[in-house]
């Protein structure tokens, strides 16, 4: 074991998308200590340029690094598809990244249409674009930009009836395209899986890549022996940036405003 092992992992997002990672990461390897940035002074991330985007990325993995974390969660899918080489080039810590499963769904798919949901950035990424292109043949994606859904998430607004149907517009014309994979590609989105599920019912399956990123997170740490062999598991910390956040999703959580 290594004596950074018992340093915290450190995870960010624009804000509240980061804590589906954290809730799987914390069923998966619990004893570790996770310093979350909620970074919602710049959120959407999705609408940023791509120069702001990398420059907050820097500023934020800097502030996560100064707090000791020993390898870093990218717990979005905007930062991953956008920057995770550049990233990984720049720091010699391990980072770990989240980017939409169109592979496994390319792989669960019988009609050969997965639909995606993801923000803007995502979407027109290098690394998205490449992803969608080399998996396999006579797979199609259709893509949609989730317009308004991180704003319905950070306010609350997940059970309204006029969210369910900004959703209907998004997920029913791939429905009607035959599509029968639905890809969650942003973290915020895993709030919206119930209301989700009333609009494609049985016709599609779900793909959210999650609890993949807390497997690989432990066997990153595994490799790199960073195990942390705490017997404590409720000493996490939670940064915001902006305004406070008022989300019933963070209400059992004590948030901390830092100014970066
Ligand atoms: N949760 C993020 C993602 O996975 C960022 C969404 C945003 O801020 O636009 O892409």
């Amino acid at each position: 074991m290594s004596n950074l092992s018992s340093n915290p992992i450190g995870l960010f997002d624009s804000g509240i998308g980061g804590f589906s990672i954290f809730t799987t990461l914390k069923k998966i390897i619990p004893r570790e200590k996770i310093i979350y940035v909620l970074d919602n002074k710049y959120a959407p991330y999705g609408y940023l340029t791509k120069s702001k985007l990398k420059e907050r990325s820097i500023e934020i993995i800097n502030f996560l690094i100064s707090k000791k974390s020993k390898t870093i969660i990218i717990a979005c899918n905007t930062v991953t598809t956008n920057l995770i080489n550049f990233l990984r080039n720049k720091y010699s810590l391990p980072i770990i990244g989240v980017e939409p499963g169109v592979v496994p769904a390319s792989l669960k798919t019988k009609t050969g249409i997965v639909g995606v949901l993801a923000t803007r950035l995502t979407i027109s990424s290098y690394l998205f674009k490449k992803t969608s292109k080399n998996i396999i043949k006579n797979v199609r994606i259709i893509s949609k930009e989730g317009k308004n859904l991180i704003e319905i998430i950070e306010n609350d607004k997940i059970e309204k009836n006029s969210t369910l149907k900004v959703l209907k517009s998004l997920i029913n014309p791939m429905i009607k395209e035959n599509a029968d994979v639905l890809v969650l590609g942003c973290t915020h989105y895993t709030f919206l899986v119930n209301q989700i599920k009333k609009i494609i019912k049985n016709k599609m399956t779900i793909i959210d890549t999650s609890e993949a990123i807390a497997i690989q997170t432990k066997k990153i740490l595994n490799n790199e022996r960073l195990v942390s062999n705490s017997k404590e598991n409720n000493s996490n910390l939670f940064f915001y940036t902006g305004k406070p956040i008022k989300s019933k999703i963070l209400i059992n959580e004590k948030l901390r405003k830092i100014k970066i």
